[in-house]
């Protein structure tokens, strides 16, 4: 594939002022409040409320999906764009409900760095620890924000501690707040040698915060108390000589994560955190795929436009069985009305109405670029882990499916109505939300499998609102399942042995149905020449 020359418009130059990234939190840390003021920050909205509403409303369950219906296609909440200081920032939205999902760890695929907020009272909390270790297997780097400063926090390096033990992340503190809560004064930035005076307004007012003055003049004083002014400076020359120095070669490998403090709420440090996403995120980079059975790399600048489809969206109006199918770019530039080719069916499709996502709208995207998201309107002919390119060669690693934490019987209460259950089950598999597991013998039960309660519920409401069917959700037997792999004959034997625990996923493939994990372990230890996965890439 030919580079193109880094003019304005050239994939090169486009790709190299892209940041696409993912907040990560445990619940209530505050992504909902960030994502806003990220948003604010970068001039994306004009007024705090819009993202706020979202995140109040999402706080029962009923509502949450309630929202979702009456949104059509869940625009803004996927993807949010927004142009800020020469460079284009995707944020990639991942669900915010306490259920951890699997569309939570295909949105991470899709970015380059991710924000991982902590509650600065709480600190590293059981959700971002596992969020985390998902952005760790995909060598994402974490950008750290300690947010909530404006309450009472926990001591600082004890909060860099906690990254430092639990994460095995090398935490560089590039700014060093001065105390919190009632007492938070504001931060010192350890580059500049500034001090950030912090204001506390009742209001929502974005300008609310003094100008930043320099350490050593007199104008601290009118910030800092001299006990307050000794107590931050000790902080910082302590935390200077004890912590790595940041290094960007180091954050960019996973190693290291620089650190911000600020309060999303009261808009402090988010401008800071913005500029920090811009000077250190990572622009795309070359992704893996396969071209004709060779692995290679397609870089951003590459001519050829490619992407892969990493979320799958029904559209929720039952009136519109469309769906919306979200392309993260690869290389090239994307223009409308092109023609793309799926590596895996050879279908090829011109692409007339993509849908880029800037805060409170949509609009045609016209031209994209790597590390955009596009969404392409489709009849479910896209499936999530699909290869889009123009010469419809190119196949991007697969996307993660992970064996369920839960697993279900579904029935369909009316049993004329089991055909009907059964192509709705498929659809709402190819998008993403469950997983499907068919039994290879005799009954003619469906079991369901999640990672988390919520895509049950979001299951049942999807049936009975879109299809019509009234579904009751049943204890299976089984409580794991795993992928089978291996010589032909291996797996044939052990599914001939295993007939009554054995099924076929969305595409066929095999999958033990085991009653416990110890049972799991138990034929794993009898059959040692056959693999028993716990994911399965797709696509
Ligand atoms: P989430 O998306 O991570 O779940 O968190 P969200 O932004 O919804 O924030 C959770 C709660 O924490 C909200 O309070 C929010 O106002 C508060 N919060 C977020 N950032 C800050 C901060 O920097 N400082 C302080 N003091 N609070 C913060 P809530 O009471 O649950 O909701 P609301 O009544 O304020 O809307």
């Amino acid at each position: 594939m030919s580079t193109s020359p880094a003019t304005p418009l050239s994939p090169v130059f486009q790709a190299a002022r892209r940041r696409t990234f993912a907040i990560i939190s445990h619940p209530d840390a505050g992504k909902t409040t960030l994502t806003e003021n990220l948003l604010l920050a970068g001039g994306a909205i004009r007024a705090a409320g819009a993202v706020r509403a979202r995140g109040q409303t999402r706080r029962t369950q009923s509502d949450w999906m309630k929202i979702e219906r009456e949104r059509g296609i869940s625009v803004s909440a996927s993807v949010m764009t927004f142009d800020h200081d020469g460079l284009m920032f995707n944020l990639l939205d991942t669900p915010g409900h306490e259920d951890f999902s699997e569309d939570t760890y295909r949105t991470l695929t899709a970015a380059d760095a991710a924000i991982m907020v902590l509650d600065a009272a709480k600190g590293i909390e059981p959700q971002t620890l596992k969020l985390f270790e998902v952005c760790r297997l995909r060598d994402i780097p974490i950008i750290t924000f300690i947010n909530k400063m404006d309450r009472e926090a926990q001591d600082p390096f004890e909060l860099l501690d906690e990254v430092s033990s639990k994460l095995a992340l090398d935490p560089a503190p590039l700014f060093w707040p001065a105390g919190s809560g009632g007492r938070f004064k504001g931060m010192l930035d350890l580059r500049k040698q500034t001090f950030i005076p912090y204001a506390k307004k009742s209001s929502n007012d974005d300008e609310g915060h003094p100008d930043p003055v320099a350490i050593n003049s007199n104008a601290i004083s009118r910030f800092l108390d001299p006990e307050e002014q000794a107590e931050v400076e000790e902080g910082a020359m302590l935390v200077s000589e004890a912590a790595k120095p940041f290094d960007v070669q180091s954050f960019l490998e996973g190693h290291m994560t620089p650190v911000f403090f600020g309060s999303a709420l009261r808009h402090f440090g988010v401008a800071e955190l913005l500029a920090g996403i811009g000077a250190y995120a990572p622009a795309p980079h070359p992704a893996k795929a396969v071209r004709n059975g060779a692995e290679t790399h397609v870089a951003p600048g590459d001519g050829e436009v490619s992407g892969f489809v990493f979320k799958v969206q029904a559209n929720m109006d039952p009136n519109h069985r469309d769906r919306i199918a979200f392309l993260r770019l690869t290389s090239g530039r994307f223009t409308r009305g092109m023609k793309l080719k799926a590596q895996n069916t050879g279908k090829s499709m011109s692409v007339n109405a993509p849908v880029m996502f800037f805060a409170s709208d949509r609009e045609l995207a016209e031209d994209a670029y790597a590390g955009d998201v596009i969404g392409i309107p489709n009849h479910g002919v896209l499936r999530v882990g699909d290869s889009l390119s123009e010469s419809g060669l190119l196949r991007f690693a697969g996307l993660p499916n992970f064996a369920p934490e839960i697993l279900r019987r579904v029935r369909v209460k009316d049993p004329l109505k089991a055909k009907h259950l059964k192509k709705a089950l498929e659809g709402l598999a190819e998008e993403g939300v469950t997983q499907l597991f068919r039994p290879m013998l005799g009954s003619s039960d469906f079991i369901v499998g999640a990672v988390g309660q919520l895509q049950f519920e979001v299951m049942a409401d999807r049936l009975g609102g879109e299809y019509a069917l009234d579904v009751m959700f049943e204890p299976s037997p089984y409580a794991e399942a795993r992928w089978i792999s291996g010589a032909r004959t291996d797996v044939e034997d052990f599914q001939d042995k295993h007939k009554t625990a054995m099924a076929t996923d969305i595409d066929d493939q095999p999958v033990f149905l085991g009653k416990s994990s110890w049972e799991i372990g138990y034929v794993a230890e009898r059959f040692p020449k056959v693999r028993f996965d716990r994911t399965r890439e797709r696509g």
